[in-house]
């Protein structure tokens, strides 16, 4: 027997779930995987086992999970400190049982590098390949760079997580503890897409060209443009996240990667969430590269291919071209993911252009997106200096390079007409003329 085989040294490091945890300490911070690469299985068993632990800080990005650690007897044992919130733990974080950390998210795995060391990461992996490597699957971004740096790391092996080509892999060497865990890793349906998320798609798409090199964010919005490309050639996808829509496109040949400047012919993605179709499209496709969000989400990288076209959403956007995007007033909803990271590397990339999509109301119609003034306590998550258009189901608003003045105008033709008379008295109370003053008959708003 040869101890260096990597079979060997698998074997010697397999525990079950409660002896793997047994190596995390009170006051230990913990990075678990998010998103589609969740463990469970290890998150479960450490909840189940929480009259262990005091203070055991537990970090991540995305929840698709039910963030058991949040619940209220949980606190004194656990805090949660999230960089990007979900239904399972922004209510924790607005009652003061759990935190909220702001940060780029091509700058995570910098900051657990640098400035909050990592005591374990639990993590989630495919089975290994037959040269030892296990890879990291459905999410790369911060898993694989936290699994480098962290003091320990627990891996849950699971025979349903897809191997993944790029820069997503760990030796078995490199892995502390393993638990061999087999379960569905966790799934999130296409979004419903209405009929005014389609006319909003549709705007989208008469902005993107053949040859594009496309991102496209969370939510029903960017989901919704996916339909409008099939008369699409050549397009390219380096993109923070992906979901199902991409499969078709791809299959086709619409996406083909073709143009891009940063590996062509491949898809490059930092995490997908999706169904298990989309797990299985990704596995052992050659098409698709994985890879840290470090270098997926570095906007120098993205603006490495031309025309890079982003589309993301957001909650609220002043008369200004300040976009809110992950808080409604004080309230943390979401984070900032990627959504910065890459409007700038569309800005920089040669012919790029940035889409901030969103319906032009909320809560049943009830409240404008486009607003005079942010809500109090508001963050503002893309600057008005950042911000490129603006689209609604009422039209495209084109913001950069335009004055004060004009980006009220842009902005209140594609509000909804319902709140247009109280941001036209706003314009006027502003800018000391009538908002009628000079305008053309092309910049008249669509009414419904
Ligand atoms: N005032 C009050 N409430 C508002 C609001 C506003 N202006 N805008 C939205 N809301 C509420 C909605 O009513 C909805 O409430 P509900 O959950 O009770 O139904 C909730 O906020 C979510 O709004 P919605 O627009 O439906 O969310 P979404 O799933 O389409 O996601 C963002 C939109 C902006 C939250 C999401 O895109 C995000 O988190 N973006 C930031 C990160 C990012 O862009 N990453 C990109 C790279 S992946």
């Amino acid at each position: 027997m040869n101890i260096l085989d990597w079979e060997n040294i698998y074997e010697s490091k397999k525990v079950t779930a409660e002896e793997a945890i047994s190596y995390i300490k009170s006051g230990d911070r913990v990075v678990t995987g998010h998103a589609a690469g969740e463990p469970t299985y290890l998150i479960d068993t450490l909840v189940d086992n929480y009259e262990m632990y005091e203070n055991v800080e537990i970090c991540h990005l995305v929840s698709t999970g039910e963030g058991k650690y949040t619940r209220p007897e949980m606190k004194g044992h656990f805090v949660f400190n999230g960089f990007f919130l979900g239904s399972g733990n922004r209510d924790a974080v607005a009652r003061g049982q759990a935190n909220y950390s702001p940060g780029f998210f091509h700058e995570i795995p910098k900051l657990f590098r640098e400035v909050l060391p990592v005591d374990v990461a639990l993590v989630m992996v495919s089975k290994p390949d037959k040269h030892g490597f296990c890879s990291f699957g459905t999410s790369s971004d911060y898993t694989k760079p936290v699994s480098d740096c962290a003091k320990i790391v627990i891996a849950q092996v699971n025979e349903f997580m897809p191997r993944t080509f790029g820069g997503n892999l760990i030796h078995v060497r490199d892995i502390d503890f393993i638990v061999e865990h087999s379960e569905p890793i966790n799934e999130m349906q296409p979004a419903k897409v209405g009929i005014l998320e389609k006319k909003i798609g549709k705007y989208c798409s008469t902005l993107i060209k053949d040859g594009d090199c496309l991102q496209l964010g969370i939510g029903s919005i960017p989901e919704s443009v996916l339909p409008f490309l099939w008369d699409k050639k050549n397009l390219g996808l380096h993109t923070e996240m992906a979901s199902d829509g991409i499969i078709d496109l791809m299959l086709a040949g619409v996406i083909n990667n073709k143009l891009k400047a940063v590996e062509p012919g491949r898809s490059v993605i930092t995490f997908v969430m999706g169904t298990r179709r989309l797990y299985d499209f990704i596995d052992d496709n050659p098409e698709i590269s994985m890879n840290p969000v470090d270098y997926v989400n570095d906007p120098v990288v993205i603006a490495k291919n031309d025309n890079v076209v982003s589309i993301n959403s957001c909650i609220q956007v002043d008369l200004m071209g300040q976009v809110v995007s992950e808080s409604i007033g004080l309230k943390q909803f979401s984070g900032v993911g990627g959504q910065v990271d890459f409007v700038r590397g569309a800005a920089m990339s040669k012919g790029g252009r940035s889409i901030i999509a969103m319906l032009s109301t909320a809560r049943g119609g009830t409240v404008s997106r486009i607003v005079p003034f942010i809500d109090k306590g508001a963050a503002v998550t893309t600057s008005r200096n950042d911000v490129h258009y603006v689209i609604t189901e009422y039209g495209i608003a084109l913001l950069k390079g335009k004055t004060l003045k004009d980006r009220a105008r842009e902005l209140i033709k594609i509000a909804h007409p319902k709140f247009r008379p109280e941001l036209k008295e706003e314009y006027e109370r502003r800018f000391l003329e009538p908002y009628d003053h000079g305008i053309t008959e092309n910049e008249r708003p669509i009414e419904e």
